[in-house]
């Protein structure tokens, strides 16, 4: 088996005193696709923002690819949880996407040709290269999801997290969303929350419940009350879980 991407060694983490995680220790592997879920409030966001080197660790460490998450800035992608775009700002898709670009301006503070290329094969891979001269604010919700996901894809990450991409979007949306994380599956490592556990079980390998603790396991072990919403201690199935 090859040595894991990311590592997580026995990590605690507290906002001001009140504990979030403790003891979570996970590997993820290069090209996995691992779905995270768990209930509200469970330290899912923190998780990624600990993995990303947002937030620090109380104890324990963090590696990606055998460096600190800050060193690694550069190669993660990230399409944040409820997008806190400005509707009204008027700025195309296309503009939208070219910002992901914007650590490769030129002195002049342009993008170069290579760049805006990069901007438009980003779209491309999400399906809205028709859509690139359209206002930002004038999407539906997973066209607006998929511009986002092109912006992260722009810088050619190594490591993709999208927290809670089809929290507000339909049905539809949701499948194409999830087709587009499909047909990047094993080109990059792809960390995904999510809360529609029964969709997203048929897709990935890995999930990944974050409930304080933190645990892996494959479709066929995820117990059934997750799937309805009913986290339990321990994370795992046990005699009263019936699948
Ligand atoms: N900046 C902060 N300061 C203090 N407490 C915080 C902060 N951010 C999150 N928390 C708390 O930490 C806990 C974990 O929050 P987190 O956002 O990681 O959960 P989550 O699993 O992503 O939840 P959700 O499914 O609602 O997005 C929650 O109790 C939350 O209120
Ligand atoms: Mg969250």
């Amino acid at each position: 088996m090859p040595s894991p991407a990311i590592i997580v060694d026995q990590v605690n983490f507290s906002y001001h005193n009140t504990s979030v995680l403790e003891n979570v220790s996970l590997s993820i592997y290069e090209g996995d696709f691992v779905a995270v879920f768990g209930p509200n409030g469970g330290g899912k966001t923190t998780l990624l923002q600990l993995i990303m080197g947002l937030l620090e660790p109380t104890q324990g460490n963090i590696s990606l690819w055998g460096k600190t998450p800050g060193k690694n800035r550069p190669h993660i992608g990230y399409v944040p949880q409820i997008a806190r775009f400005d509707k009204q700002f008027p700025i195309t898709a296309e503009e939208v996407v070219q910002m992901g670009c914007l650590s490769k301006l030129s002195f002049w503070g342009t993008l170069k040709a290579q760049e805006k290329q990069t901007a438009l094969e980003a779209l491309e891979k999400v399906g809205m290269t028709d859509f690139r001269h359209r206002s930002f604010g004038q999407l539906s919700g997973g066209q607006a999801q998929r511009v986002l996901i092109a912006r992260a894809l722009a810088s050619h990450p190594k490591l993709l997290i999208l927290d809670e991409p089809t929290a507000s979007v339909d049905p539809k949306a949701e499948e194409e969303i999830l087709q587009i994380l499909t047909s990047l599956q094993g080109s990059l490592t792809i960390l995904m929350v999510t809360h529609d556990l029964q969709t997203i079980i048929k897709k990935v390998e890995k999930l990944l419940c974050v409930h304080r603790h933190a645990h892996m396991f494959s479709p066929s072990e995820v117990c059934e009350h997750f799937g309805l919403g009913l986290y339990h201690s321990p994370l795992i199935k046990t005699q009263f879980c019936v699948k």
